[in-house]
Order: C-alpha cells, then sequence, then structure tokens
C-alpha cells in the first residue's frame, strides 16, 4: 500500500525566542528536520510533502539538496489542521496511508515509523496516533481513554484539572488512511483556547463517525520529545551526544570524560583513538585509529589519519590531515589545508588552501596560504607568505627539501626550488633556484661601546 509524509513545519516556533525558523535550529550539529526527513526516508514514501509558513523562504532553501521533497506554504498559520489542509490540492489523488510528523520531533526512529504504519494498516483504523507515558505531560495535549478506547485528545491548555493529570500524551505524529481524510479536517472547527483548527481533534470526529482509531505506544520518551524551548534542545543534545559518545566508546574509542565530548551525528572515530576533555568533532568530520586528540581542539568537516597527535587548543577547518602528523597546540588549519604523512605543524601556525608535505615542519609562528609545500622542508619561526597583494591571492611554492629561515617573508607569486636555502630575515621576491641561498637582509653594522657612550650624555 502506498505511504505518502506530509512534516509539519509552518510554525513559528514562538518558546524559541528566535528569529531563525524553529525547524532549523541544529541538533548536534544537524538542522532538526534533517532528522525528521531521514526518519521519514527509511518508509520510502511516494511522496514527502513539507508544510512551510514562518520564514517559509529559509526553510525550502536550507532543503534544496533533498530530491523529490514538495513544498506547500501554509500562510497564515492557523493550526496543525489547517496545516494538513493546505497539502490538499498536492494529495487528492493520493491512496493508502498518509504519515504526518513534526518538524520538530527529532529522535523519533525508523523502527517506530514502521511499526505505526503496520499497525495502521493491519487493524484497517481511519487514525492512529502514536502516544507515550510520560513523567511530566505539561504542554502536551493528553490522550482521553473510554474503558480502552482513545476517545479523543484534548489540548493543555484546553484540559480540565482532571484530564490535565492525565500522563498519556500525543506525541504529534499519526498515520491516517487517506479515503475520507480530507473530508474530515475540513470538519474541524476552530473552538477551542488558541483559536487554532486543532489536527487531535480528528480522533472525536472519527470515534463519533464510529470509525476505528488505533494507538502506538512508545516507551522511549525520548523519541517523542518535541522541541519547543532552548531548554527542551538542551536537553536533546545532551541525549544525542551521550548516545554518540556511548557508540564510539563502544567501537574502541577512549573518551576522558564523555561529558565533554561534543561530536556531531555524522562523525566518525577510529579504535584506540584517545580524545581528553572538552574535544568538539562537527559536521562531515572523520578521525583515523590510534589518534591523540588533546583538550580544547574543535576539527570541523575534516579528514584525520591514523596516529595523528592534535596538541591543545587547535581549529581545524575543511582540511585535511594525513597519518603520524603531528599539530599544535593551537594551531590553525583552514580551507583545504592539507598536512602529509608525519608533517608537524607546531604552535601559533596557520595554513590555508595550502599542502605541506609529508615530513616537513613548521615549528613556530608561521603563515603559509596559498601554498605548495614539498617534502622533508623546514619552515622558520615567524615565516610568512605574503600571498596578497591588495588585489588577488598569489601563489608560493616550495619545492622538496628547502629550509626557509626565521622571520622571512616570501613574497608571491614566488618559487623557492629544491633543496635551496633562505637566509633568515630575508623578503624574498624573486624566485630561488635549486640548491642556492638567497638572503635579503642588509650587512649587519654593529657600534662598539654605544650603550656607555649613551649613558655618559
Ligand atoms: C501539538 C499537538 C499536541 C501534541 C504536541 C506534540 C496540536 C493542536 N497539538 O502541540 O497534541 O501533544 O504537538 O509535540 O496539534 N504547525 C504548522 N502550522 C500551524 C501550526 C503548527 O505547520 O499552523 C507545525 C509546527 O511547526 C510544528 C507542529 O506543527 O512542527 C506542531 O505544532 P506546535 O505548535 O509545536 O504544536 P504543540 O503545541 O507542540
Ligand atoms: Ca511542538
Amino acid at each position: 500500500m502506498d505511504v505518502h509524509v506530509v512534516v509539519l513545519a509552518a510554525g513559528k516556533g514562538t518558546r524559541m525566542k528566535s528569529a531563525h525558523p524553529k525547524v532549523l535550529h541544529r541538533l548536534a550539529g544537524l538542522p532538526l528536520i534533517e532528522y525528521v526527513l531521514a526518519t521519514a526516508a527509511a518508509l520510502h514514501p511516494r511522496s514527502t510533502v513539507v508544510v512551510i509558513g514562518h520564514e517559509a523562504a529559509r526553510v525550502r532553501a536550507a532543503l534544496t539538496h533533498h530530491r523529490g521533497l514538495a513544498f506547500v506554504v501554509q500562510e497564515p498559520q492557523l493550526g496543525t489542521a489547517h496545516a494538513l489542509l493546505t497539502t490538499e490540492p498536492l494529495l487528492a489523488q493520493a491512496t493508502g496511508t498518509l504519515v504526518l510528523l513534526s518538524g520538530d520531533v527529532p529522535l523519533l526512529t525508523a523502527e517506530t515509523l514502521q511499526t505505526l504504519v503496520d499497525r495502521h494498516t493491519s487493524s484497517q483504523a481511519a487514525a492512529t496516533v502514536v502516544t507515550a507515558v510520560v513523567e511530566d505531560p505539561y504542554g502536551y495535549g493528553r490522550i482521553v481513554r473510554v474503558g480502552e478506547q482513545i476517545a479523543r485528545i484534548v489540548e493543555e491548555k484546553d484540559a480540565t484539572s482532571a484530564e490535565r493529570t492525565i500522563r498519556e500524551i500525543n506525541s504529534g505524529i499519526y498515520a491516517f488512511s487517506l479515503e475520507g481524510l480530507f473530508d474530515a479536517v475540513h470538519s474541524i472547527a476552530a473552538e477551542n483556547a488558541q483559536r487554532e483548527h486543532y489536527l487531535p481533534d480528528l480522533v472525536a470526529i472519527f470515534r463519533r463517525r464510529g470509525q476505528h482509531v488505533e494507538t502506538v505506544t512508545v516507551t522511549n520518551v525520548a523519541e517523542i520529545r518535541g522541541i519547543n524551548s532552548r531548554a527542551e534542545l538542551a536537553a536533546l543534545n545532551r541525549k544525542v551526544r551521550e548516545q554518540k559518545a556511548l557508540e564510539l566508546m563502544a567501537a574502541g574509542v577512549t573518551l576522558d570524560d564523555p561529558a565533554t565530548a561534543y561530536f556531531d551525528r555524522d562523525v566518525t572515530v577510529g579504535a584506540d583513538t584517545i580524545i581528553h576533555p572538552n574535544v568538539s568533532l562537527e559536521g562531515r568530520t572523520t578521525v583515523g585509529r590510534g589518534c591523540e586528540i588533546h583538550s580544547g581542539v574543535r576539527i570541523v568537516n575534516s579528514t584525520i589519519g591514523d596516529g595523528v597527535v592534535v596538541l591543545n587548543h587547535c581549529l581545524i577547518t575543511d582540511s585535511r590531515v594525513r597519518d603520524g602528523a603531528s599539530l599544535g597546540p593551537f594551531a590553525h588549519l583552514r580551507n583545504a589545508a592539507d598536512i602529509g604523512d608525519g608533517a608537524h605543524i607546531g604552535n601559533f601556525v596557520e595554513l590555508k588552501k595550502t599542502t605541506f608535505g609529508a615530513g616537513s615542519k613548521a615549528g613556530h609562528l608561521a603563515y603559509l596560504g596559498d601554498a605548495t609545500i614539498g617534502e622533508k622542508v623546514n619552515i622558520g619561526a615567524g615565516t610568512i607568505t605574503c600571498n596578497y597583494d591588495g588585489e588577488r591571492k598569489n601563489q608560493t611554492t616550495i619545492e622538496d627539501g628547502a629550509f626557509i629561515g626565521s622571520d622571512s617573508q616570501l613574497v608571491a607569486p614566488v618559487t623557492v626550488g629544491k633543496g635551496a636555502y633562505v637566509g633568515s630575515g630575508s623578503t624574498i621576491r624573486e624566485n630561488v633556484p635549486p640548491g642556492s641561498l638567497a638572503v635579503s637582509a642588509g650587512k649587519q653594522r654593529t657600534i662598539p661601546d654605544w650603550v656607555k657612550n649613551r649613558r655618559k650624555k
């Protein structure tokens, strides 16, 4: 039977107090709605429709990489039932099951969703509601049962004090039979505390018509947690990170302090890597085996090989570090820096769009930008590639085995040939041929007794 998915993501998310759409707030590095779309995709639906409204253009723009999503704009936003109605033109001809998801409920699993569809289909219900029994039901719609049967759902703001003591809540996730669905949704009024068209009212409508309504109750409450505030976002963040840390430890990674391991969902780390406290691994970062990553390091969208040591407080973005290299403390790699096997980048060294060959060393205080640096090169302290002439960025090439003396400026475009030497304190404006020595600093002048003579005056 066909399955169609609708994701509701038009609401303002008032309680977030944010200029940004709620569903784009990030949970462990990924926008909330990405979790929902990934789970939905596991059902292999015939179609997936996202209802957008508040900041619609931004939500749509953030999702352009998803193929085959349809968007409908709900404007104004008159409630969850009204949101579903906006999809009617797209789904009027559709048959089978409609699965309705909330863009702000990120941790629902594909297994639960499959159970929902299976239960809905096998029970031939008009609607199936995912529920959970929670400690603190505040804010959620409550499941009112008569006997075993679900009779209706009542929102927090409309509930009597007796109904508020019910701890079984509506997750906002449902399966509906498409046949007759939109007719029923049209009949939902807005006679309630919020003057909104509530989708959960469908339960009472179907029951009145003598149709069957089923429930699926999940035991892992985190699965159906909706995010409505920053505090709820922080709580789920903690949960997701905790889970990630457990997975990595199970795979052989040592975490000195799992509570301060800030790893995004898609990060991978190899066995026998040791990670000290307060390390952030973000985006599409992979770290190899047998590495040691010290405190305060942040690595974003980068690939780290095996046996790499990263000392404290390095920032690495969009870069690559190959096997056996060592970095830091306080190194900065960005924008496609590529550090070769066994190379060493020391403290206060910045690399941008630079390949740094195997076994090369830049131990202290250097800026290497837009450069191609060969193997076994030595970069002295205070070396700077002057890559910007005020108009464009220019390339520096340093060939294998070259030695750049401390405090040198390499004014790009410029090449230092294989095995060549650059004397300390040089400003290199012309290419240095292989095997030669270039010095540009003037001859030293020494004035004897200068200090003594000055004192006398
Ligand atoms: C909703 C349910 C409540 C349930 C809870 C679970 C209703 C009336 N209540 O309450 O029973 O316990 O979810 O999390 O449905 N949205 C739109 N257009 C609108 C209004 C909302 O697209 O006009 C979207 C929101 O962006 C959000 C979702 O629908 O993704 C749920 O809306 P929200 O306002 O968060 O509903 P709750 O008050 O949490
Ligand atoms: Ca909500």
